[in-house]
């Protein structure tokens, strides 16, 4: 026991002044130093087990019930509502109390706790059946291929991981174009996978461009510009809070995206359009706008597919070379101790696209790659992701 007071002390010692994700950091360590060989072995030798409990409760939607009731609920309340064996899912509210996903507080009686809350939402379920739907099945596969490709990364959209274990030859979004619940959950998480409170528009000077830039194309700052413009934008959060943060900037703004994700987005506010655009076709808008956006987008692809994306937003940029900027926003893994949230996603792009997460100076040079583009200033705006908005103008 005095080895754990020691250690609560050094917690909360190292914890003073550091950032929330840092203080998880530390906790996880904490625990560890707490933990035997054999707790070890039960903690990641299980840990596919709470993917499935979870995925269980979703099914017989556990959490919607706990978390909308007012009081406690029975196994025997539960099962009723789905009609299934009660001792079943005894054991599932069992599991998941055991994992603290709900809440013990009687003999067969459960209450909902902060991760119960969680995943009663709608878009956390969803995003959450996107790791189950369209991640995990090809993690399990990664082991094998990797072992049959000689331990080398593949780069082929077309043969990656995902595309063994799915038994496919499409693109990712190629698959989820012909599985629409597929693409739902994707778009879900896409819009909850990381905290909101790290917003890009706080750390780049974008009120400041638009003045410099509407000045340089000599004419007041009208609606019939283009004044945003995020290309793959999923169901259009960025549009939304460009307008929420400046709404008197003129200007249209735009979310691009494939049609069967638009159409699985809720419809957008009036001032915000809708447009269908696959980047890798030439750009329909007709005249460039002050910025093409893009989030999380080429991380999904290997250094070829995004010259290509990008040489289609060049060619639209030239039409008003010294006022129009690319912004893409991406993390740019630290060459040192990234977090597990930044090599969380760096995995996901090795199995599912062939792709990866970039160091900033491979940014620079894949930007480089396109002639006519550099990458002229960047700012990290989240540093437990390791975000970063990099501004692309014409070189
Ligand atoms: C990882 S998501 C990022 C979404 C959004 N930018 C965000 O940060 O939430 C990649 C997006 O690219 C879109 N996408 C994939 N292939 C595309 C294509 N060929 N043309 C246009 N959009 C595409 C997907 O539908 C998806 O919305």
């Amino acid at each position: 026991m005095d080895d754990i007071a020691r250690c609560v002390a050094d917690f909360a010692e190292a914890a003073k002044g550091k950032s929330r994700h840092k203080t998880i950091d530390l906790a996880h360590a904490f625990i560890q130093t707490l933990e035997t060989p054999a707790d070890i072995l039960q903690r990641v030798g299980y840990s596919h087990l709470q993917t499935t409990v979870t995925h269980l409760a979703i099914d017989l939607k556990i959490f919607e019930q706990l978390a909308e009731e007012r009081g406690p609920l029975t196994d025997v309340q539960i099962a009723a509502a789905s009609g299934a064996e009660v001792s079943l899912i005894a054991r599932i509210n069992r599991c998941l109390a055991s994992y603290g996903m709900i809440d013990a507080v009687g003999l067969g009686t459960y209450a909902p706790n902060k991760v119960t809350r969680t995943f009663a939402q709608e878009a956390f379920r969803g995003a959450f059946m996107h790791m189950v739907l369209n991640v995990v099945p090809a993690w399990m596969q990664l082991p094998q291929v990797l072992a049959d490709n000689n331990y080398k990364a593949t780069h082929d959209v077309g043969k990656t991981v995902l595309n063994r274990a799915f038994g496919t030859s499409l693109p990712f979004f190629e698959y989820l174009k012909q599985h629409p619940r597929n693409m739902q959950a994707a778009g879900q998480y896409m819009g909850v996978w990381r905290d909101s409170e790290a917003n890009w528009l706080n750390a780049y000077p974008f009120e400041e461009e638009v003045k410099r830039m509407t000045a340089l194309r000599g004419n007041v700052n009208s609606n019939d510009e283009i004044l945003f413009v995020d290309v793959g934008g999923a169901l259009g959060h960025q549009c939304q809070l460009v307008r929420q943060k400046f709404p008197h900037l003129k200007g249209r703004v735009i979310n691009q995206d494939l049609a069967e994700m638009l159409q699985a987005a809720p419809p957008p506010p009036d001032d915000v359009e809708f447009m269908v655009q696959d980047f890798f076709q030439p750009q329909q808008v007709r005249e460039a706008p002050m910025f093409f956006y893009l989030r999380n987008v080429l991380h999904d692809w290997p250094d070829d597919s995004c010259v290509t994306i990008l040489s289609h937003l060049r060619d639209a940029l030239l039409k008003a070379p010294e006022s129009a900027k690319i912004l893409i926003d991406e993390m740019a893994v630290p060459e040192f101790g990234a977090s597990r949230y930044v090599t969380n996603v760096d995995m996901v792009m090795m199995t599912g696209f062939g792709a990866k997460e970039r160091t900033l100076a491979e940014w620079r040079i894949l930007v480089g790659s396109v002639k006519g583009l550099k990458l002229s200033r960047s700012f990290t705006y989240e540093n437990q992701l390791s975000m970063e908005v990099m501004e692309v103008e014409i070189a």
